[in-house]
C-alpha cells in the first residue's frame, strides 16, 4: 500500500479533472478501481486535507494509466483489469467485453421468470464473456445449475477465476465451443436459455468509437452483415437443447426486437414478448419454446 495526504491526492484529481463529463467519471473510476478509493470516500477527504491515505497504488501509477486513457482511449476497466456490474466485481481483459450496464437487467428478467425457487434448474448463458450473467445467476441459488459457453478459452479461464472469488460451489460449469455445440449431453434439458451474443451489424461496427473497436474484441460485438448471424444461429438451435416450455432470453440491438420475435415464432416459440431497456430500447426478446 501507498500512503499520500489527501491533500496530494486532491490535488492530483483536481490537476487532471477535466470538463468533460464523461472524463470525469472516468478519472473517478480509475482511482476507484485502481488505487481502491471510492468517490464517495474522495467527497469525505475534502473536510479532512491533512488525513493521510491508502491507496493500492502510488499517483506516478496512476498518473501513467490516466495518460493512456488520455491518449489511446483504452477504457479505465482494462486499464485496471476490473469492473463493476450488478453487485459484483470481475476481473476483465482483452479477452472478455466489459459487460455492460443495460445487460444487468437480464438476471432480473430471469428471476422474475421463476415462479418457484425451490426448484432444481438448468440454466444455460451463451457466450459468457467475463462470465458475468452465468455468475450472477449461480449465485442466487445452489439449486440452479448454470451451464456457460463461449468460443474464446480465455474468455472461459476468465469466468472460471471470477466464479472463484466469489465461490467455491460447483453449480457454474464452463464450456469452451460454439453456442450450444458443447452442451450436446443436456439436449432437451434445458429450463432457461440465455444469450447476448454479438449483434451489432458490420457496417455499424466499423463506426463504433475507438474506444471500442481498437480495445474490446470484435468477436465479442461483430454479429455479421445484418447483425443477426449469431441470433440465428442460437434460435435456430434452441428446440433441441430447451425443454418443452423452456425460455430463450436474447439480448438484441436496438433496431432487432420484431425481426428477433419473428425469428423465433419461425422456430416453434410461443409467448414472446420484446422486453425495453432503462432507455425504453426494445433490447430483450423473450420467448417460449412449445
Ligand atoms: C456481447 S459478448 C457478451 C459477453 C457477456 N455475456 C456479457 O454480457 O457481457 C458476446 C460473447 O460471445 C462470444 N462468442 C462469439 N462467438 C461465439 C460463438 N460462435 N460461440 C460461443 N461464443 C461466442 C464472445 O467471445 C463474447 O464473449
Amino acid at each position: 500500500m501507498f500512503e499520500v495526504s489527501s491533500e496530494e491526492l486532491l490535488l492530483w484529481i483536481q490537476n487532471n479533472l477535466d470538463n468533460e463529463q464523461e472524463k470525469r467519471d472516468s478519472l473517478y473510476l480509475l482511482i476507484d478501481l485502481l488505487a481502491g478509493i471510492s468517490r464517495s470516500e474522495i467527497n469525505s477527504l475534502r473536510l479532512k486535507p491533512q488525513k493521510a491515505i491508502s491507496m493500492r497504488v502510488n499517483l506516478e501509477a496512476l498518473s501513467d494509466r490516466w495518460t493512456e486513457y488520455i491518449q489511446n482511449k483504452k477504457p479505465i476497466q482494462y486499464l485496471a483489469n476490473s469492473c463493476y456490474w450488478r453487485d459484483i466485481q470481475l476481473e476483465v481483459n482483452k479477452n472478455v467485453l466489459i459487460p455492460r450496464v443495460e445487460t444487468e437487467q437480464i438476471t432480473e428478467i430471469v428471476l422474475n421468470l421463476i415462479s418457484d425457487s425451490t426448484k432444481e434448474l438448468l440454466i444455460t448463458d451463451l457466450g459468457t464473456g467475463s462470465g458475468a450473467i452465468a455468475i450472477s445467476l449461480a449465485l442466487k441459488s445452489s439449486l440452479w445449475t448454470v451451464l456457460a459457453t463461449d468460443i474464446e478459452q480465455q474468455a472461459i479461464n476468465l469466468a472460471s477465476k471470477n466464479f472463484k472469488k466469489y465461490s467455491n460451489t460447483k453449480n457454474l460449469k464452463l464450456f469452451c465451443g460454439c453456442w450450444w455445440q458443447p452442451l450436446k449431453k443436456y439436449a432437451g434439458k434445458i429450463d432457461i436459455a440465455i444469450s447476448n451474443p454479438p449483434y451489432i451489424p458490420s457496417e455499424v461496427y466499423k463506426n463504433l468509437s475507438t474506444s471500442v473497436k481498437n480495445h474490446e474484441p470484435e468477436r465479442a460485438l461483430n454479429g455479421g452483415d445484418d447483425g443477426l448471424l449469431h441470433i440465428k444461429k442460437i434460435i435456430k438451435e434452441a428446440p433441441k437443447y430447451l425443454k418443452r416450455d423452456g425460455w430463450l432470453l436474447l439480448e438484441n440491438h436496438f433496431d432487432q426486437a420484431q425481426t428477433v420475435k419473428t425469428l423465433m415464432l419461425n422456430n416453434g416459440f410461443e409467448s414472446i414478448e420484446i422486453i425495453k431497456d432503462l432507455y425504453g430500447i426494445g433490447r430483450f426478446t423473450i420467448g417460449r419454446y412449445k
